[in-house]
């Protein structure tokens, strides 16, 4: 951040975790911005040429969270201005703190475990939520929000929003701190 707090880099930034709506929100701000949407996961898949599911298997949770964090360096670089996704658990890893962060406004979608748990009910791709969703999604909470909490330059409830009424949150959020005039 600037000395006069404006946010250096020009990529919007979701965290959050599983369920909290970062694809789809994402999504609707990077039409609304007319700017390249790029989802994390979507990245590493590609670019293993399998599912999450899949490099978890072979590779475990070690393997996919270096592909993941290839992916955000390489997300972060981009000359052009994205809306970047990034999976619930990247903010686990200190260098895509840092890097997420110096990459543009960063904005958490936050919601109760209840509720994230009944977004992602009908999704086979998540093999960390194998079990009861919401024992996991409340333990990743838990867990993860001193994460989330020093990535983020700003959290945003979605509970009871659409993801439309999300994202006209998220992008005042991000105006409100300069991402859209420094994207050039
Ligand atoms: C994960 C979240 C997933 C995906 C992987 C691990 C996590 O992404 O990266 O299954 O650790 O919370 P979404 O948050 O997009 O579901």
């Amino acid at each position: 951040m600037s000395a006069d707090g404006r946010v250096l880099g020009r990529h919007l930034v979701l965290i959050g975790l599983m369920g909290a709506g970062k694809t789809t929100v994402g999504e609707i701000c990077a039409t609304r911005l007319g700017r390249p949407f790029v989802d994390v996961d979507d990245l590493v898949v590609a670019t293993a040429g399998r599912t999450v599911a899949e490099i978890f298997a072979t590779d475990g949770e070690a393997g996919f969270r270096r592909r993941e964090r290839a992916a955000i360096t390489d997300a972060c670089a981009s000359p052009e201005a994205l809306v970047l996704a990034t999976g619930g658990g990247a903010v686990l890893d200190a260098d895509n703190r840092r890097a997420l962060r110096a990459a543009g406004v960063v904005v958490w979608l936050v919601a109760p475990p209840t509720v994230l748990a009944a977004r992602v009910a009908s999704d086979d791709d998540r093999p960390l939520l194998a079990g009861d969703p919401v024992t996991t999604l409340t333990r990743l909470a838990d867990a993860r929000a001193d994460c989330y909490e020093a990535t983020a330059h700003v959290a945003v409830d979605t509970d009871g929003r659409t993801a439309a009424e999300v994202a006209d949150r998220v992008l005042e959020a991000y105006e409100s701190r300069g991402g859209r005039s420094c994207a050039g």
